[in-house]
């Protein structure tokens, strides 16, 4: 029984958007969660699908493959459901040229406000003679079927020829004219292997084009694997050679090494405005769709992946980032806000120039010059050799150190902790004004006994309501970081230190806090 409705189908909206003379429109087939969710260790339930399908809906894909209904319970029920609340894309499920399995996608696409079927087999002589155990004919009549009974659920059919990336090209095209016959409206030519190099498949493309009878009145899709890391490199020569729909996932994730990714693709189009293709996709989502994907899917992006690798918009070079520094354009050819991210980053390590280091202290809030500037410099040089990269809280800690050399009225002088299988002893000397106060305390560990020391020290009833250290990230030699809230009377206030010795930093820390309930006490009394 075919859906009814008023549906305007994929087919016809390509054939309004072809008459209109737009056909230089990719349509971006979106498969990560059918080919993506493949991957072992990435599948999802089925309000997660629903999440990553939304996502992509904002991101404007045209095309949405959520599943292959007839593999699983769980996935017929994340089609049907994703039917029901994804309402711009076409919704589109996979099956094999299998009466059962057309049915079942059949009935989880009920919902879907625009529905396609998605069927076909292997093409190859490989995929004929050993995995399907049939001939050419077989297969052309089996292919021919699929697409007519798909169709009797509707008007939306796009047929795969599985592994035509080795399939004969005259046999090739023998069934391309025939599933266009049958009414598929849109025809899959997948790389499934990855083993085309581009001009090859582009030539298969425009050999289909020149070849086959009707081809006019169907959409061409490329849909590549990246086996040999040439996934984006044979989409684009496919569609440079008139395919007109692109299939790609996230991250490019997806079976084996993956598929062409649609971060590739849609940003290689944009900045290649010369290639005369285009696609409706929101670039600035983009990068809040991959942080969705990976951290749904648990598949993490390496850090040097094309456009949504960490260190995409990193410059870690002095030569590099004072480039960027003077004109971004030096070493970038995307802005990252077209991406949706932020800045791009100034990664600080000991190849990083004086301008760099200056420019994140600015963005801190520090405005250092001169010796001052210079001395930091040397520090942070010295910091660097031993740790791969400096961040923030690093800097913090450099910039601390400088201030430290400047005179506070409140200053850690001495400190010495016993600790281990002892009760925990700490002998500390603060220095308040011109005075050295000395005192000895014990404690639950060492912190705890040299802040005990300290308190005994004054006057105030001063408490801590929160303490927390900040992990080393990289070994035992990193700098650790505490920061301590502290209250005294109804006054609150922060403190913060960093260092390699963490109990050292925790006194810090705490010894800084003072000085800020020291400066609000005295700004008070200031302000009567
Ligand atoms: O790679 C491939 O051939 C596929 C088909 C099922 C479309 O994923
Ligand atoms: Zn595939």
């Amino acid at each position: 029984m075919p859906f009814c409705g008023a549906v305007v189908t994929f087919a016809k909206a390509i054939q309004q958007v072809c008459s209109m003379g737009d056909d230089n429109r990719i349509y971006l087939f979106d498969t990560t969660l059918r080919d993506g969710e493949q991957v072992p260790g990435c599948q999802l339930n089925t309000v997660e699908k629903i999440e990553v399908a939304k996502m992509l809906e904002t991101l404007g894909v045209d095309i949405l493959e959520v599943g292959f209904p007839v593999s699983s319970p769980g996935d017929f029920e994340s089609v049907r459901q994703i039917s029901k609340v994804v309402r711009d894309p076409v919704i589109c499920a996979l099956t094999r040229a299998v009466e059962h399995d057309i049915e079942v996608a059949a009935d989880a696409l009920k919902y879907a406000r625009c529905r396609r079927i998605h069927t076909g087999l292997g093409v190859s002589d490989c995929h004929i003679f050993r995995k399907l155990g049939s001939t050419r004919e077989q297969v052309l009549e089996r292919a021919v079927a699929a697409v007519r009974y798909a169709r009797r659920f509707t008007d939306d059919v796009e047929f795969y020829a599985e592994d035509a990336g080795r399939a004969d090209d005259e046999f090739l095209a023998r069934v391309v004219e025939a599933v266009i016959g049958a009414g598929a409206s849109t025809v899959n030519i997948p790389d499934t292997t990855g083993y085309c190099l581009p001009e090859a498949f582009g030539a298969k493309i425009r050999y289909l084009r020149e070849h086959v009878r009707g081809i006019e009145r169907a959409v061409l899709s490329v849909h590549c694997h990246d086996d040999l890391g040439l996934a984006t490199a044979n989409t684009l020569a496919g569609l440079a050679a008139g395919a007109r729909q692109a299939e790609v996932t996230v991250n490019g994730i997806g079976e084996r090494a993956g598929n062409a990714s649609l971060e590739e693709l849609v940003m290689t189009l944009r900045c290649h405005p010369e290639l005369g293709l285009r696609c409706g996709v929101d670039t600035r989502q983009i990068t809040r769709a991959s942080h969705l994907v990976s951290s749904l899917m648990n598949m993490p992006v390496q850090p040097n992946k094309a456009v949504v690798g960490r260190n995409a918009f990193a410059h870690s070079s002095g030569i590099h980032q004072d480039g960027v520094l003077k004109d971004r354009s030096s070493y970038e050819i995307i802005d990252p806000a077209e991406i949706g991210v932020d800045e791009s980053t100034i990664m600080l390590t000991a190849r990083s120039g004086r301008a760099a280091l200056n420019h994140r202290l600015e963005v801190l809030g520090y405005n250092l010059r001169g010796a001052e500037l210079d001395t930091v410099y040397a520090r942070f040089l010295r910091l660097a050799d031993a740790k791969k990269e400096i961040r923030d809280d690093d800097l913090l800690y450099l910039v601390g150190d400088i201030e430290g050399v400047k005179e506070h009225r409140i200053k850690l002088k001495y400190l010495q902790v016993v600790t281990g299988t002892v009760i925990p002893v700490a002998t500390v000397v603060v220095r308040f004004g011109d005075r050295d106060h000395t005192a000895t305390a014990r404690g639950n560990g060492p912190v705890d006994a040299a802040v005990k020391a300290i308190k005994s020290m004054i006057e105030q009833q001063v408490s801590i309501t929160e303490f927390v250290v900040q992990a080393m990230t990289r070994g035992c030699d990193d700098v650790g970081r505490v920061h301590v809230r502290m209250q005294c009377g109804t006054k609150s206030v922060h403190g913060f230190a960093a260092h390699t010795d963490i109990t050292r930093a925790s006194v810090e820390a705490f010894i800084d806090g003072l000085r800020r309930l020291e400066v609000t006490e005295r700004r008070e009394e200031e302000n009567g």
